[in-house]
């Protein structure tokens, strides 16, 4: 058929003008324009129908999951004691973005070139272990003693390497040998795996000369996943150890996320609609072969600490909601439009180094 109709135009053009045959291939030309029209708006309606059903089917997830009562409650605020360890592991998490704490400096004071770790400045610190350009994952941080605070510190760098991009996307999920029937997402578990024999080494030699230290681990982003895992296996060990983390994405399912959450210590920071706490979305179904749906693929430990307020403002105390539960849309996960500039801006510019 196409066939014939291009040979009956061909020759129709034969029974016209000149100038009027000229009007006539434009014509062509622009119903060759429109294929390209339709596919363009094609693809584009397909993608914003995918992002509806996303939209509706996190609405109805929002319905189910407020049924259950898994939405936890909502504690208003936080004291000034833990906003300024907010403060302090922030800007921690911040110094592990600077390659200057990342590389050969061990020994030396934590610094921060972009000038966003100032109260870790003003401490007493000293580098004891860095890492950075591991064969696999590239995981990258340090370990640190802090004689001001009296602090060990695990700092885990967020992502800042094509290496680490290959990790996050690794959304296939491994069995972790960290709990009963735990589920992992391959990526963060590598890193941490690639990373274990050091950080442990260093810091049980550390806490032996300096047992009364608080071990502190922290990360932003990637390295706030990886954090979560390192001090769950420190806790698992017997030494106890806190968590703060800030921006960091879901990291395992449920049977993870209950054991680590059950360990207590945990402060799990998301700012506004940062994006990276939503990701792995919740989509993704955990599909068990003999129970059928089985919650999530991913869900976050608990509790959440959700920043309120925008970027580049000082944080206040009355900034913060305490939110419980494995997926609670009453903090980040319940925002929509998610975005790249609140991941970057915590109580400072996090990744300016
Ligand atoms: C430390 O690393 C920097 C670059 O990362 C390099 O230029 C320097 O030579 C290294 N120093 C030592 C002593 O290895
Ligand atoms: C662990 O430390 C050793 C000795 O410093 C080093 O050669 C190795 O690359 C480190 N491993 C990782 C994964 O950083
Ligand atoms: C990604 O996953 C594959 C298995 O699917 C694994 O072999 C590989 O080591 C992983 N890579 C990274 C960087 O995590
Ligand atoms: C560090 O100490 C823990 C707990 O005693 C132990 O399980 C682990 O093997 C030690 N790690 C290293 C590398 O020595
Ligand atoms: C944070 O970064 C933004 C964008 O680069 C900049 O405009 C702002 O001044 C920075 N804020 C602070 C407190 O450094």
């Amino acid at each position: 058929m196409p066939g014939r109709r291009e040979k009956l135009e061909h020759d129709d053009t034969n029974l016209l003008l000149p100038n009027q045959r000229a009007i006539i291939k434009p014509k062509k030309r622009r119903s060759k324009c429109c294929i390209a029209c339709i596919w363009i708006s094609s693809i584009l309606g397909g993608l914003a129908a995918i992002v509806l059903l996303m939209y509706i089917g996190h609405l109805i997830f929002e319905i189910i999951i407020n049924k259950r009562g898994d939405n936890g409650k909502t504690i208003s605020g936080v004291s000034t004691d833990l906003l300024g360890r907010f403060n302090l592991y922030e800007q921690y998490a911040a110094a592990s973005y600077c390659s200057v704490n990342n590389g050969n400096s061990t020994g030396s004071k934590i610094r921060c070139t972009a000038g966003n770790c100032p109260l870790v400045e003003q401490a007493d610190t000293q580098s004891v272990m860095e890492f950075q350009h591991s064969l696999n994952t590239d995981v990258t941080g340090f370990v640190a003693v802090d004689n001001t605070n009296k602090l060990v510190v695990i700092s885990f760098r967020g992502t800042d390497s094509d290496q680490n991009i290959i990790t996050d996307t690794n959304l296939t999920r491994v069995n972790a040998d960290l709990c009963p029937n735990c589920l992992v997402h391959q990526g963060f578990w590598e890193s941490w795996i690639e990373a274990r024999d050091n950080i442990t080494a260093s810091l049980n030699d550390t806490k032996k000369s300096n047992p009364t230290y608080e071990v502190i681990v922290t990360g932003h982003s990637l390295g706030g996943a990886i954090a979560t895992l390192c001090a769950a296996e420190i806790r698992k060990g017997g030494m106890k150890a806190s968590l703060y983390t800030f921006g960091s994405p879901r990291l395992g399912d449920t049977h993870l996320s209950t054991f680590i959450t059950a360990q207590g210590s945990n402060y799990r920071l998301t700012h506004a609609n940062d994006i990276v706490p939503n990701l792995p979305p919740l989509v993704f179904p955990n599909l068990d072969v003999h129970t059928g749906f089985a919650g999530f693929a991913y869900v976050h430990i608990s509790p959440e600490y959700h920043i309120k307020t925008g970027n580049d403002v000082v944080v206040t105390v009355k900034d913060i909601d305490e939110l419980s539960g494995e997926v609670n849309f009453g903090g980040n996960t319940g925002t929509l439009l998610p975005s790249i500039g609140a991941h970057k801006w915590y109580f400072g510019n996090i990744t300016a180094c």
